[in-house]
Parts: C-alpha cells; structure tokens; sequence
C-alpha cells in the first residue's frame, strides 16, 4: 500500500471542477492505499476568512467530502489546526528553507497581488507548512490539481535536504496529477478555469438545484456551428461540456460525438443536464442524512488516528536535529 496525502483548503463551495478534479482521486485511491485527507484551515486562514463562519466551512467541507464517498472506514479524515505537529515541524523545516525560493512560488505572487492588503508572513511561508504536513505522514504520493505541483516541488527539495543534513528520515513525495479532470472550464467563459470565486453561472456547484444545473448548462457558451464535436481549439466551450459529458457518463468522447451526429447543442445540453442532476442526487440525498454528530465523531476519530502518526514522525524528526530535552 502506498502512502498518500492530501488536503483542501475549507473556502467557498465545492464545484463539479473540484470533484473531478480532485475529490474523485482521491475516492479511488481509498479502495486500494494508505490514505490520509486534511481539511487545511490553517492554510485557509492566509487569505481574508471570516472567522465566525470558519467552523461551519469545516463542517460543510467535511459532509461534501462524506457525501460525496470518502469513507472514514478506508481513510484518514482531519482537521489540520487539531494536530499541533504541523506547526511544530513547519518550524523546523523553516530552518532550512531558503528566503528566495519562498518568494519566488507563483501562488505567492499572485495571492499577495489579489489581496494587496493583507500580505503576510503566513502567506510567504504556505509552502513550508504544507511541506510539513505532507512529510509528517511519511508519504510517497500527493493528488494535486496543477496549481499544487509546485508546492511538491519545494517540498521535496525541503526533504531532501532535511535528508542531507540530519540522515535520511522523509520519503521523497510524488505528485499525482489526474489526467482528464485535472481542468475543468468555465461555463461562461471556456478560457478560464472554473473557480470557487467565479460564483455565477459559470460553475456548478455539488448543491446545486435541479432548476440552477439547467439554467447553467442551457446558457453554457458555445460557438454558432451547432455540431457536437470536440475540438478544444476552436471549439473550446463545448469541448468543455463534453469533457463533463464523459468524465460524469463515464463514455468516451467519441461515442458521445456520435450519439448526438446531426442533433444539435438544444438536445445535447438537454441530455448533459439531466445527467448531471441524475448523479448529484445521491450525493445530495446522502448529505442530508449526515448530521454534525456524525461529523464531529469522523473528525475526531481521525484526529487521534493523524496525531498518533505525527507524533511518531516528530519524535524522530527532534531526535535527529538534537532537541533532546
Ligand atoms: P481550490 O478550489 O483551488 O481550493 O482547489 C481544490 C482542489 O480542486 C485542488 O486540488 C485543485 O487543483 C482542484 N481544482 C480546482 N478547480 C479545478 C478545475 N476547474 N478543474 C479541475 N480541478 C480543479
Ligand atoms: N495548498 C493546497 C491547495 O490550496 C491544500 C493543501 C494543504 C494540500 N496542505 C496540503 C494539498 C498537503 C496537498 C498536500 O489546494
């Protein structure tokens, strides 16, 4: 079994582009490996955040994720802020991360450029606590969207020299990227991805009504030739919707072209949106049967579960860098 880590920051309402591009990932790979998923409010708490509201984002992340088939039977489900080890070996690992290379990390630049207000210590050194919370679980894979990848970069420069100075304690992690959800576009505009921010009608969000998953894809932009055909140069916007078509039908993009030959966009945004409210139903349903009891009971339970692991992780880490007292 292979170790694997991840983690989502608790902001904003998940989307059809997070599900396929990330969540679904990982409900594969709790069948088969070592899992381990964070909910990373600390990371969370970088950008602006209202702090009344940042329990119930936790809790609502939490039930998507429950909802949506993570299992706490067949992984390790935590709150981030819970396991105080993050903290303690983003420290350490602070120690021998370069100034520069902090500053040179493109999500750096770009959050300190949208949020010119609140440029924070926090925000410049987001990469070292996600380093610590990737090499504090021993873990050989990360599941990222593209976004990420640059983080598992630094991360593995991190335990590399960690490795180097104070002998080998961290296994060198690997980013795992999925192929087709790894960007889902825009609605209303095919050229950006869908995002958490972009709150209107471009993206779909898993709570979406039956009534607002219509409206969405009936207005999705397409281009005037009316044929169902996939071609993401000049065709992008439709590309797009068969890409959905396909990852949520799971048919291949070819037999969906040829189901719709000589129908037209009406018929064929008819058929995707009810594809899509026939598979966010259950996920719908199941969500309404979790309650916060169940909620707490999971994230407890994986925090003790997370924290026993840390803590075994942290005494070698003190033991190697000489803080024996
Ligand atoms: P974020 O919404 O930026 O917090 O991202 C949460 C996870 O979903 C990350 O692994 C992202 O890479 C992934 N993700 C976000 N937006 C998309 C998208 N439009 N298509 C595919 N994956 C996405
Ligand atoms: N930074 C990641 C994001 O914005 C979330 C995250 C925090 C993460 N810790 C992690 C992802 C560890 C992978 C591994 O999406």
């Amino acid at each position: 079994m292979k170790k694997i880590f991840s983690g989502i920051r608790p902001t904003g309402n998940i989307h059809i582009g997070n599900y396929l591009g990330a969540i679904n990932q990982w409900i594969e790979l709790q069948k088969t490996e070592d899992c381990v998923f964070c909910i990373a409010d600390w990371h969370a708490i970088t950008t602006p955040y209202e702090e009344k509201n940042l329990r119930n984002i936790i809790f609502d992340l939490t039930a998507t994720y429950l909802a949506s088939g993570l299992d706490p039977e067949k992984c390790i489900l935590f709150v981030q802020s819970k396991v105080k080890q993050h903290t303690e070996l983003a420290w350490l690992l602070g120690t021998i991360t370069p100034l520069g290379e902090l500053q040179r990390m493109t999500q750096f630049k770009d959050k300190s450029q949208k949020h010119k207000e609140y440029i924070n210590a926090g925000l410049l050194n987001y990469p070292i606590l996600m380093a610590a919370d990737i090499l504090l679980y021993n873990t050989e894979i990360v599941p990222v969207g593209k976004d990420q990848v640059q983080h598992v970069e630094i991360t593995r420069n991190i335990a590399q020299k960690f490795n180097n100075k104070y002998g080998e304690t961290f296994k060198i992690p690997e980013p795992l990227i999925s192929k087709e959800g790894a960007k889902i576009m825009s609605l209303q505009d095919p050229e950006k991805k869908m995002s958490k921010t972009d709150d209107s009608k471009g993206s779909i969000n898993i709570f979406d009504t039956e009534d607002e998953i219509k409206k969405k894809i009936m207005g999705a932009t397409t281009d005037s030739d009316s044929i169902v055909k996939y071609d993401e140069i000049n065709k992008k916007g439709i590309s797009n919707l068969l890409n959905i078509y396909s990852l949520f039908g799971n048919k291949d993009i070819k037999s969906i072209e040829e189901e719709f030959e000589g129908k037209g966009y009406g018929e064929f945004k008819t058929s995707l949106s009810n594809l899509l409210i026939e598979k966010l139903k259950p996920i719908k349903e199941k969500r309404e049967k979790i309650s916060n009891e169940d909620i707490e009971k999971i994230l407890n339970e994986g925090f003790l579960k997370a924290e026993e692991r840390a803590e075994n992780m942290m005494k070698e880490v003190r033991k190697k860098m000489g803080l024996t007292l």
